[in-house]
């Protein structure tokens, strides 16, 4: 980790936050880990237990606090977050749609940063988001950074009024993903296939698909173009899914109507 402190302090100790704490934990993190969870699970029980974390212990300013709550408990809790923010505290929030400004305002400082991640990210395997205030040091997002990795890649600094569009994109993307391994499983039931395999081979299908386009230097359009050839198979199934009105158009008509819908989430 770029740089070891005491003091790092997660509150909301579910999903993501214990991906996040089980990444810190596994790399080493040189500095004690607070935990706060008002119905800590057994993983952070046995964390606490092996002397890994501090599991709700008295709030105390952090170097580092780390909000992973659910967005709507947030203003129902800003008292006790308070407890954790002194004047050098780092804020990273992972809450969907909470801005900077409000995170700044309501916490008091304007040393804050908000992520977006995805849900690949419980498996290591997920593309997060970083944003930051233009006054952000050099070092606090190399800290920031450093501190998601065990969610998977990390990109940013991005601009705040990009994060509706990079949310509709790698945000709801796990779900276009899943949806694309649902229908074509069905595709394949409908066809005859028996419906476990027609499922084995659409999971297996997207997820091959996944590790050949991220080992491959070739952008995917190539990757694609690759399978297709001419008066072929794949040619056939292709001149359907792409025609006029189809899934690339779809997939456009999909991203603006999500990045509307954060828009409207944000208060935007
Ligand atoms: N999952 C995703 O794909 C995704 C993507 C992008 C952003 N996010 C953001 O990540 C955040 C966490 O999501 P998640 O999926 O990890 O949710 P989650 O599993 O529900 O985790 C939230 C945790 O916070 C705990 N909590 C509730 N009240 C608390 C309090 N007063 N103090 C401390 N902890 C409290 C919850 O406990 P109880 O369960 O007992 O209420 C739960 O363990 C959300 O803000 C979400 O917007 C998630």
């Amino acid at each position: 980790m770029a740089r070891p402190e005491s003091g790092l302090t997660l509150v909301g100790g579910g999903r993501m936050g214990s991906a996040l704490a089980g990444g810190w934990i596994k790399s080493g993190y040189e500095g004690a880990i607070s935990i706060h969870d008002p119905a800590p699970s057994d993983l952070l029980k046995g964390w606490a237990e092996a002397g890994k974390i501090h599991l709700n212990p008295a709030p105390a300013p952090a170097n580092t606090l780390v909000v992973a709550v659910k967005p709507q408990i947030f203003p129902k809790i800003l008292d006790d977050l308070r407890a954790f923010v002194g004047k050098d505290t780092l804020v990273l929030s992972i809450m969907a749609g909470i801005t900077l400004d409000s995170l700044a305002e309501r916490l008091g400082t304007g040393r804050v940063a908000r992520a977006m991640p995805n849900t690949p990210g419980l498996v290591g395997e997920g593309m997060t988001l970083l944003c930051l205030p233009s006054s952000a040091s050099d070092e606090d997002a190399a800290h920031l950074r450093d501190l998601l990795t065990p969610l998977g890649a990390v990109e940013g600094p991005i601009p705040e009024d990009k994060i509706s569009a990079a949310t509709a994109l790698s945000g709801c993307g796990p779900a276009y993903a899943f949806l694309l391994a649902e229908v074509m499983a069905a595709a394949g039931e409908a066809h005859g296939l028996d419906r476990d395999l027609a499922l084995r081979l659409a999971q297996k299908t997207v997820q091959g698909a996944g590790a050949l386009m991220m080992d491959s230097d070739e952008p995917p359009s190539t990757l694609r173009e690759n399978v297709t050839s001419p008066g072929g198979v794949t040619k056939a199934a292709l001149d359907v899914l792409m025609r006029d009105g189809a899934m690339p158009s779809l997939m456009k008509e999909a991203v603006a109507e999500a990045i509307k819908r954060d828009r409207e989430l944000s208060g935007d």
